[in-house]
């Protein structure tokens, strides 16, 4: 039985990956410093999972925790997940992304080499691809990252590829994601931003529940059907999923492996908020405003490589995104509070 350390463990896709493994049959340990996450996350697990969460709060970039950890229990892989992820926050504070981002993944892997743990999963995204030139977006498309925090999952992958050219025991699988959103079936856990949500399915739900009065569309003159901007939207549950899968790949072979988590399929912001509609019964009204700086007119994946090298293909379609998503919310306007 294997023991997968998850750090960050108390955000939004580390709990949903969280529930995943156990459910594959793992053994699972929590480390998080509830930086940018709710500690009732863990009573939420512990009811889901019907078990004791296993659980150390701690900081990735406190170097003698991780080393505390990895001496004091037996740890066979990592699902690095800590990171902070706004990418206007990071514009603001550089510093404190590369510091936490870049050093939390630095001080992970030296405590991960100290101890002979060298299987890892990262947690990347679709962000490194920049602006696309094509679409869908393949592995072997242009790199580029257009914000420190886009920056941040550029070199993340940099340093892991690095690290296995150095010494090949080292085994990395990076996992790009696209726009992850939804919610676990249950509606006891999904996305609880901080503040105004930044994304969109967060944002959307606000105006459902009545948090928020409108929609402000960042623009309607985009090069997509409709002019608002496309995504491909990934359901946390299927994100989930493809973790899992990752981890099998890791521990049953010897080579390192980077692929999109999409789904290929992008739909725009107003064919979002009518899906919203349709699932929540509730009006999403909304109001064109301006660009927001450094958006991308549209953005998805050919997510042909993880169905060849993982057997994984996401299965959940957007109204059941949309549906998941609106029970989590409805059931918890305040989020953990
Ligand atoms: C989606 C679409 C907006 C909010 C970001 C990060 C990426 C990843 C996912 C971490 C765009 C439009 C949004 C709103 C809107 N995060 N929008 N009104 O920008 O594709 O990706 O989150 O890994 O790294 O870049 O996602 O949800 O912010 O925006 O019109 O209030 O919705 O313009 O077209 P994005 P998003």
């Amino acid at each position: 039985m294997h023991t997968i350390l998850l750090t960050g463990a108390a955000g939004y896709i580390a709990s949903h990956t969280w529930l995943a493994l156990l459910a594959a049959g793992y053994q699972v340990i929590g480390v998080d410093d509830f930086s940018n996450s709710s500690p009732e996350v863990l009573k939420r697990l512990h009811a889901l999972a019907g078990q004791e969460p296993r659980f150390v709060q701690a900081s990735v970039c406190d170097a003698a925790a991780m080393h505390e950890l990895f001496s004091s229990q037996r740890i066979d892989a990592v699902v690095h997940f800590a990171a902070f992820k706004a990418v206007g926050e990071s514009t603001q504070q550089p510093l404190a992304y590369y510091a936490n981002n870049i050093g939390g993944l630095i001080t992970v892997c030296q405590a991960m080499q100290a101890h002979g743990v060298k299987r890892l999963v990262f947690s990347s995204s679709a962000t490194v691809y920049g602006k696309p030139e094509r679409l869908p977006i393949t592995e072997s498309s242009a790199l580029s990252a257009t914000n420190p925090y886009g920056q941040t999952k550029l070199m993340g992958e940099t340093i892991l590829r690095d690290l296995g050219a150095s010494d090949p025991a080292w085994q990395t699988a990076c996992l790009r994601y696209f726009n992850p959103v939804g919610a676990h079936e249950s509606g006891l856990i999904g996305e609880d931003p901080r503040g105004t949500p930044n994304n969109l399915m967060p944002y959307v739900a606000q105006v459902a529940v009545g948090k928020r009065e409108r929609l402000q569309v960042f623009g309607q003159d985009y090069d997509t059907p409709d002019g608002t901007g496309v995504r491909d939207y990934i359901h946390v549950l299927d994100l989930a999923d493809g973790h899992v899968a990752a981890l099998a790949w890791l521990l049953n072979g010897t080579d390192s492996i980077t692929v999109n988590l999409g789904t290929g399929q992008g739909y725009s912001v107003l064919e979002l908020a009518k899906a919203y509609e349709q699932a929540s019964g509730k009006p999403i009204p909304y109001q064109v405003v301006a660009r927001r700086p450094g958006d991308i007119d549209a953005c998805y994946a050919d997510p042909s490589e993880a169905e060849a090298k993982l057997g994984w293909r996401a299965k959940r379609d957007l109204a059941g995104m949309c549906a998941d998503s609106w029970r989590w919310q409805s059931m918890n306007p305040n989020g953990f509070q």
